[in-house]
């Protein structure tokens, strides 16, 4: 298992094509990012996209969000991992048996497993969402709720925005990998985040891995902006 490296920053590779996408991988640094597949491209290019980043040095996070019945949750993830993905994801929502499930069927993959996270509540459910899906809780305490879930499910970490860090940093184990999203330098549009915070202060709050797309997918020199986001959080 590799539960933590120097390397922070996970780049989402949001296209819908596979050439696109390797273009741009093809203009980064597998020593200084990792890198994000999400629904989109895995959909479109299924696991032929995992093999070619992998190929070109990359440690890949596969952004599925697998949430099912333990059994179908358990398989998909075993399926991951025998792609060598480096992290994937299920919804904590799914529960205990189903988290647990997928836990287990980590430990029969051979070599080294991939990080588990949970997504705990998705940042786009707003309270009066919550309440017509029945949660009575709001957002922060439903998202400490289910990262105590899913840590006592020996799962290694959840997605959690950055307004969430410092509370969930306080209340949990320090090698509990929180990782985080809506990551924007000082310079950068916030485009549609809306709860934003910079680099080095994600960092500072207990961020373990920052997932940043657009401010370096968009840039006419991706590799010199992730260099500057690097840079800053060392400052
Ligand atoms: O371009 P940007 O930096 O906004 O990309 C952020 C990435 O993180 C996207 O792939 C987006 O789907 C993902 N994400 C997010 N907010 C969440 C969960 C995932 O922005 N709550």
């Amino acid at each position: 298992m590799r539960k933590s490296d120097d390397v922070k920053i996970i780049v989402a590779l949001d296209y819908s094509c596979a050439e696109t996408a390797i273009l741009m991988a093809k203009q980064l640094d597998p020593g200084k990012c990792h890198l994000k597949i999400g629904k989109e491209l895995f959909t479109r290019c299924g696991p032929a996209i995992v093999e070619q980043t992998r190929a070109l040095g990359f440690e890949v996070f596969l952004d599925l969000k697998f949430h099912d019945i333990p059994n179908t949750c358990a398989q998909a993830v075993r399926a991951a991992a025998e792609l060598g993905v480096w992290m994937v994801n299920v919804h904590a929502s799914g529960g205990r048996a189903m988290m647990m499930a997928a836990r287990e069927a980590l430990e029969k993959v051979s070599g080294a497993r991939p990080l588990l996270i949970g997504v705990t509540v998705l940042t786009s459910l707003e309270s009066r969402d919550l309440e017509e899906l029945g949660f009575a809780e709001r957002s922060t305490p439903l998202v400490a709720r289910l990262a105590t879930l899913t840590e006592s499910c020996g799962l290694d970490g959840v997605v959690c925005s950055p307004q969430e860090v410092k509370l969930l940093r306080e209340q949990r184990n320090k090698d509990f990998l929180l990782v985080t999203p809506g990551i924007r330098p000082q310079t950068a549009e916030a485009d549609d985040q809306k709860r934003i915070m910079t680099p080095a202060e994600a960092v500072r709050q207990g961020s373990s891995y920052l997932v940043i797309g657009r401010p370096i997918t968009q840039s006419r020199t991706p590799l010199l902006a992730l260099d500057n986001i690097i840079s800053s959080m060392a400052i």
